[in-house]
């Protein structure tokens, strides 16, 4: 089966009427596109992506933050800035999408595949230790729909082993573990502002940097692997090619726009509260009366309420949810294949079976539609339909 990746997820075929995501304008988009149009700044690092930055850093209350192109690029840039080298191994969870494994296979990194805890599906910590070898360099927690991974257990597993540990907090801004925000206790995090994400600026994404010792050599690789950043603070009088880098910095129209998103964060996140608040609410008990499963949020994590998703019994239960909604207009939609089962996973020695519970996770589970203009009438049509499906 295909892997529906979130970009195939914006369905805009006329007989879906309730598409798995719409993008809307939640704020002051478009005059701060203006705005930046008119005062002549449209590539990247001015006005808009240094306000963006101070907003994330103020915030989360990171070190730094620097936007990016994407959530895969911030992954790139810190598979870099760990040195990670051909036979290294990184740790990552093999129910997560594509670039939280590819960022470190592109070093050469040899990528070793943990499963999924049953309730949350966040990386078992329990089996991390396991995984641990001499040549293991990072663990990359994926905090799975916004609900955050056991992170004292994992920091403190990575800790002792000398691990780095990256958050690829894609899903999980403004979520938060044991009260402290996710994205601030890894030495690096990242984030996405894809335009399925609560918070949006259609693709793009940011580097969080909790270790400060890699801020200089992180603004390095984003530029190329030039020391343009200091030579615009004017610490150097020309600049040059110092370290190897690429090109990952965000437009400033994409900045303005995400700005205008940023500023209204607190209502984003009250709208998608409500949502999946009227999703569990109308749904868990239909889920539990016929051995269905719906979203585990332990009480010591402040999810960022990124998705509402329900575990069928079976792939074909599942399949036939997802065309029975499909007969009604609506599009629910599948998420990650296990990677330690896709080709690539499969070259670095994944196997069937080997991380059971993404496997039938991933067969099973089905996401509702879920963006921040879905309307109460719409999600009643969701709600009405599911309930309606015998499984
Ligand atoms: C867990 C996770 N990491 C990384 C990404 C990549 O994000 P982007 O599209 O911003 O590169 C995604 C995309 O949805 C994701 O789900």
């Amino acid at each position: 089966m295909p892997n529906q990746h979130h970009k195939a997820a914006t369905n805009l075929e006329p007989s879906i009427r309730i598409p798995f995501n719409r993008s809307s304008l939640l704020g002051r988009e478009l005059e701060h596109i203006s705005k930046t149009m008119n005062i002549g700044q449209i590539a990247g690092d001015q006005t808009y992506s240094k306000r963006c930055q101070a907003f994330l850093e103020q915030s989360l209350g990171v070190q730094k933050a620097m936007l990016t192109t994407s959530c895969t690029h911030a992954l790139e840039m810190c598979a870099i800035l760990l040195n990670i080298q051909p036979g290294d191994e990184v740790i990552v969870p093999s129910f997560t999408f594509v670039s939280t494994a590819n960022a470190f296979a592109l070093r050469g990194a040899k990528i070793i595949f943990a499963d999924i805890r049953p309730d949350t599906l966040n990386l078992d910590e329990k089996q991390l230790e396991g995984l641990v070898t001499s040549r293991t360099k990072a663990v990359v927690p994926v905090h799975y729909a916004g609900v955050g991974c056991e992170m004292d257990v994992i920091g403190e597993i990575a800790a002792r082993h000398g691990l780095a540990m990256v958050e690829d907090n894609a899903h999980g801004l403004f979520g938060k573990f044991r009260s402290r925000w996710l994205g601030t206790f890894g030495c690096l995090a990242t984030q996405s502002f894809h335009e399925t994400k609560n918070i949006t600026c259609g693709e793009g994404g940011a580097l969080l940097i909790n270790d400060p010792r890699l801020i200089e050599r992180a603004e390095i690789i984003r530029e190329k692997g030039t020391d343009r950043s200091r030579f615009f603070r004017g610490q150097v009088d020309k600049y040059s090619w110092v370290d190897i880098g690429s090109s990952y910095v965000m437009s400033d129209v994409l900045a303005a726009f995400l700005y205008g998103q940023l500023e209204v964060w607190q209502t984003i996140q009250s709208q998608r509260r409500r949502i999946w608040n009227y999703y569990d609410k109308h749904l868990r008990d239909w889920a539990q009366e016929h051995g269905i499963g719906y979203p585990v949020v332990p009480s010591h994590c402040e999810q960022s309420h990124h998705m509402y998703y329900m575990v069928m019994p079976s792939l074909e239960k599942r399949q036939a949810l997802i065309s029975f909604l499909e007969s009604r207009g609506i599009l629910g939609v599948f998420h990650y294949v296990p990677l330690h089962l896709s080709p690539m996973g499969w070259r670095m020695g994944g196997r069937n079976g080997s991380c059971p519970v993404s496997e039938q996770k991933s067969e099973r589970l089905i996401r509702l539609p879920f963006y921040n203009s879905l309307n109460q009438a719409d999600q009643d049509r969701v709600i009405a339909a599911v309930r309606q499906f015998q499984p």
